[in-house]
């Protein structure tokens, strides 16, 4: 196990608002939070709730327009351009289309996000490596297409830990899955939580996926609602009992 236990992420009154013609919608409303490093935090609420920003706001692809974002002990919102862009470089992000490149075999798609940087030979045992790790050992001169939907989630997470983030962001990444698919994809990333030490938020709606993280963040409207502790110490199938019966 990686002696590095993944990112701290601490949000304060985090806020981003979208503005159409002259309507204003606050899509993360004053978001306050604190995660603890190498957890795996479900994010759920309703469509529309602001989970999808919220996790761009926190990779920042979206910059916040009021509040702050601190990851370990850097101050995000207050990063400068150059910065900003190593910060995201070391954030993986897994979605729920998998956003694969159609032209370019499993490997290169893999390897597609260091490609601007030196050193081809080692990125590509690197992805090889990654592959394996994600059960996908053999398939490397497959087209995305060639693959089922589980498979090429697979490989958009191998392609998310090329960059070897503490931190990996998931927007609803068993969404397209049937459950028995989507059940492995939470498998391999809490798998892979404990060998890289990262810590996993994701988005989903699927409450047997929430019920099996350590926590649960709600999301309405912007703002959170509901936080629970899904680890707390006691009986796991007391949790899972627990957890089974949360609204999602
Ligand atoms: N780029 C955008 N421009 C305008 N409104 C947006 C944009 N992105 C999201 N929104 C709005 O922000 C709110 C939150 O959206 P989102 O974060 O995608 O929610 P969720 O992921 O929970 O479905 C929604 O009302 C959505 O329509
Ligand atoms: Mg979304």
């Amino acid at each position: 196990m990686d002696p590095t236990p993944g990112s701290t992420v601490r949000t304060d009154r985090l806020v981003r608002e979208f503005r159409t013609g002259a309507e204003r919608l606050t899509a993360v409303d004053e978001v306050s939070l604190e995660i603890a490093g190498g957890s795996v935090v479900a994010l759920t609420g309703p469509s529309g709730s602001g989970k999808s920003t919220l996790l761009h706001l926190i990779g920042a692809i979206e910059r916040a327009d009021r509040g702050s974002l601190t990851v370990d002990d850097v101050e995000v919102t207050a990063l400068r351009r150059g910065a900003l862009a190593r910060y995201r470089q070391r954030v993986g992000f897994v979605f729920q289309r998998y956003h694969l490149l159609p032209a370019l075999t499993v490997l290169d798609n893999v390897i597609a996000p260091v490609l601007p940087l030196p050193g081809r030979a080692d990125h590509a045992a690197r992805a090889r490596e990654l592959l394996a790790a994600v059960g996908l050992e053999g398939r490397e001169r497959a087209l995305p297409a060639q693959l089922s939907g589980g498979q090429q989630q697979r490989v958009a997470i191998a392609r998310a830990l090329m960059g070897r983030p503490r931190l990996l962001l998931a927007d609803e990444p068993t969404g397209n899955l049937d459950s028995a698919t989507g059940a492995q994809i939470l498998d391999l990333l809490l798998d892979l939580r404990e060998r890289h030490g990262m810590t996993i938020l994701l988005a989903t709606h699927e409450r047997a996926i929430a019920a099996r993280c350590d926590r649960l963040i709600r999301l309405g409207d912007g703002r959170l609602v509901e936080d629970i502790d899904l680890t707390d110490g006691e009986d796991p199938a007391e949790t899972f009992d627990r957890a089974s019966r949360l609204r999602l």
